[in-house]
């Protein structure tokens, strides 16, 4: 187990502490009195015994179920993370959030020429993602006159430079983060066109602007894994976008996780193109870890660098062993909705 796992540990059962502390005020000192043995004795069992192994398995299960399998907690987990985030970090010099997609070539760079605000630059390899998924695409090469929607649009680098690509007459980014639809508002106020919401995956279309068969094209980056139901964010795709709308959408998952995934977006959506890209998400990471460590040394509280680290995704990390390795898989999709819903498929 290595030590960032031991600190995550650690934090978290200091968290509970403090958490069992406060609902219980009047016997907050006996509690102090007899955890703070157990939780010194835990940490000296994993570290120094071979316990440590086993509490390694226990840790990573409860780990991964809490923050990529459970529905309420995995929500609440992902919508704390990103709103304490975006409260504490306000930097303009920081706008996307995702690994990245890369060429395999030296630099791995594909579009150059479409990185025009200085901020682009540094984050070329996360927009090169949302290029990738769009750029290919008919339907983006005419999007002027048309409504583009980006649902988990984060710190708004992506649909801004979509924006500025594509130029659609309407473009809304929805998060559940409201502190990051505020930064959004501010940072990317220099794009008429372009608006932020706050509103939830699972409800979007109830958001302002986005209603039944309004959408002509809908983006979705790195951000289905925090969902607790992705049953009803697809029917919310379904729902919003028209009949000759395209919905272009990347994420990651386990194994397992990805052919269940699989099976979920054929069974709601027409499948047009399905790839494979963990190779140059991996790449992108490896081309951008000492950049990315630049920017969480900079820009994160100290406490937080080694969690931060972990979901980075730089060289090292679990994340990017696990790409690397295939245990986890990243996958792009464009899709056509099936207005009925999957249902029609079967009464066919
Ligand atoms: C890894 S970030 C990616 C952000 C952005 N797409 C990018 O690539 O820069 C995931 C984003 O999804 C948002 N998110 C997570 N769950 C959400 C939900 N249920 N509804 C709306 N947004 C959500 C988070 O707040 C976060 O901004």
């Amino acid at each position: 187990m290595d030590n960032r796992h031991y600190f995550v540990a650690f934090l978290a059962v200091i968290g509970l502490f403090f958490l069992l502390a406060l609902i219980t005020i009047p016997i907050w000192i006996p509690i102090l009195i007899f955890n703070t043995p157990l939780i010194i004795g835990i940490y000296l069992l994993a570290k120094y015994t071979r316990f440590g192994g086993v509490l390694e398995k226990w840790y990573l299960a409860v780990y991964d179920w809490l923050v990529y399998q459970s529905e309420t907690p995995r929500r609440l987990l992902w919508q704390g993370f990103y709103e304490f985030m975006s409260w504490y970090n306000q930097d303009t010099d920081w706008v996307t959030m995702n690994y990245g997609y890369a060429l395999l070539t030296d630099d791995g760079h594909m579009i150059d020429n479409l990185l025009t605000e200085e901020q682009d630059k540094h984050e070329c390899f996360s927009l090169q993602l949302y290029y990738f998924i769009t750029g290919t695409n008919k339907a983006f090469k005419s999007l002027e006159g048309k409504t583009l929607v980006e649902i988990g649009s984060g710190r708004g680098g992506g649909i801004s430079f979509l924006t500025r690509v594509f130029k659609p007459e309407k473009a809304i980014g929805v998060d559940f983060s409201m502190n990051q639809v505020e930064f959004c508002k501010g940072r990317h106020s220099n794009i008429n066109q372009l608006e932020f919401h706050q509103g939830d995956a699972e409800t979007f279309t109830t958001v302002e602007g986005i209603g039944e068969d309004s959408v002509d094209a809908i983006v979705n980056v790195e951000s289905s894994h925090c969902y607790g139901n992705i049953d009803n964010f697809f029917t919310q795709i379904n729902r919003a976008l028209k009949k000759d709308g395209v919905f272009c959408y990347t994420d990651f998952r386990g194994v397992e996780g990805m052919e269940e995934l699989q099976a979920k977006v054929e069974e709601y959506f027409v499948v047009e193109k399905s790839i494979d890209i963990t190779r140059n998400v991996c790449y992108a990471l490896k081309l951008d870890t000492q950049r990315r460590l630049a920017v969480i040394e900079e820009k994160c509280p100290k406490i937080f660098v080694p969690l931060i680290n972990k979901f980075s995704g730089v060289t090292g990390s679990r994340v990017y062993d696990e790409l690397s390795e295939r245990k986890t898989l990243y996958h792009a999709w464009l899709l056509k909705p099936k207005k009925a819903g999957p249902s029609e498929e079967i009464m066919e």
